[in-house]
């Protein structure tokens, strides 16, 4: 129990996944926010490599044992911890966010132990004036803003054309998983936010994530030359556009745009009603710029601040 604020702290187990996606939820409901981050996002989170559920991660439970605070933190690269955490709207201004963030940044501090120049992340939902502030106190300062942007899909859609010359099709993993990585990791070179990695890390990822489905993956081909690539998953409360990259050779042409619509058929087929993404809000290639002519709009905002030394 933490004395100051009369709730406990916890490792949380895989049996919390519901209630601490709930805690969530209710956090984006009461920021007056769609709520687009649920259950599927904490499977995805919690499938991560590099993540440790005992040593990586608190829930705050209150008297009833009923969870109402949640906060994490990841080793993403050998210098930089991301973390991030949520309180209840019924719980907050008592101490309990006070009380995560030390325990994230106790753990930050051991994970970064050694490191030259370490950088400790936290990532806030935009509208959450407390948590910013918390940040501000704490020697952060804001880097990035990231949109979670959305289309609603509430008939079946069109999946409309390629451009000329191009096919888009569906991927068989074992033949095109090699395809997909290399175009994200060409994609995503010059890119400041996360990368897929080497190959044999990012396929394993992939395929432990209990979201993985290739059945909604796609990529381009241009005379048989895969020049793009989507990769996507679906959960109860939509679909969400995991990773999008199309060559730098091949870009300008419309294949971003058509990846994302065909992907908006397969959601819409397959009955899911909405479709979703998480993009940085200055990304260099024009990024959201692209999802809106596809009709997404921004739903919510969250920010990236850091601590450097
Ligand atoms: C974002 C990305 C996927 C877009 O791919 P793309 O194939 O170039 O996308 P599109 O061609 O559909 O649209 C890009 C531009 O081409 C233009 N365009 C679209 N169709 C066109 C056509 N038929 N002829 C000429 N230009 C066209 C668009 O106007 C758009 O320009 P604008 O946004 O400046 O107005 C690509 O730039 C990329 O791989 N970026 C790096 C990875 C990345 O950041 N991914 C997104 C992370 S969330």
């Amino acid at each position: 129990m933490d004395p100051s604020s009369g709730y406990w702290f916890r490792a949380p187990t895989p049996d919390d996944l519901a209630s601490v996606a709930e805690v969530l939820i209710e956090d984006q409901r009461a920021d007056g926010v769609e709520p687009v981050l649920d259950a599927h996002f904490m499977r995805q989170v919690w499938s991560r490599s590099n993540f440790d559920l005992a040593a990586d991660a608190w829930v705050a439970t209150d008297g009833s044992t009923m969870i109402v605070a949640y906060g994490q933190v990841r080793q993403e690269e050998p210098d930089i911890v991301g973390s991030w955490g949520v309180v209840h709207p019924q719980h907050r201004g008592r101490g309990i966010g006070s009380s995560l963030f030390d325990r994230i940044e106790g753990r930050a501090t051991e994970l970064l132990a050694g490191v030259a120049s370490p950088r400790f992340r936290h990532s806030v939902n935009g509208q959450d004036v407390a948590a910013e502030a918390m940040a501000r106190v704490r020697g952060l300062r804001p880097i990035r803003h990231y949109w979670h942007m959305q289309i609603d899909l509430p008939e079946p859609i069109a999946p409309g054309t390629a451009p000329g010359g191009v096919e888009i099709g569906r991927v068989e993993p074992r033949r095109d998983l090699r395809s997909v990585h290399g175009i994200l990791e060409e994609s995503f070179a010059q890119d400041r936010g996360d990368h897929p990695g080497p190959f044999d890390r990012w396929a394993e990822e992939e395929a432990r994530s209990p979201t993985y489905d290739p059945t909604l993956w796609l990529l381009a081909r241009d005379s048989g030359m895969a020049i793009g690539a989507l990769t996507a998953s679906a959960g109860d409360g939509g679909g969400w556009v995991d990773w999008l990259g199309v060559l730098a050779s091949h870009r300008g042409r419309g294949i971003g745009a058509a990846l994302l619509r065909r992907s908006f058929g397969m959601f819409s087929a397959r009955g899911v009603r909405r479709a979703m993404v998480n993009v940085d809000a200055e990304n260099a290639t024009g990024a959201t710029a692209v999802y809106e002519r596809v009709g997404m709009r921004v739903v919510n905002r969250w920010d990236l601040w850091e601590r450097s030394s």
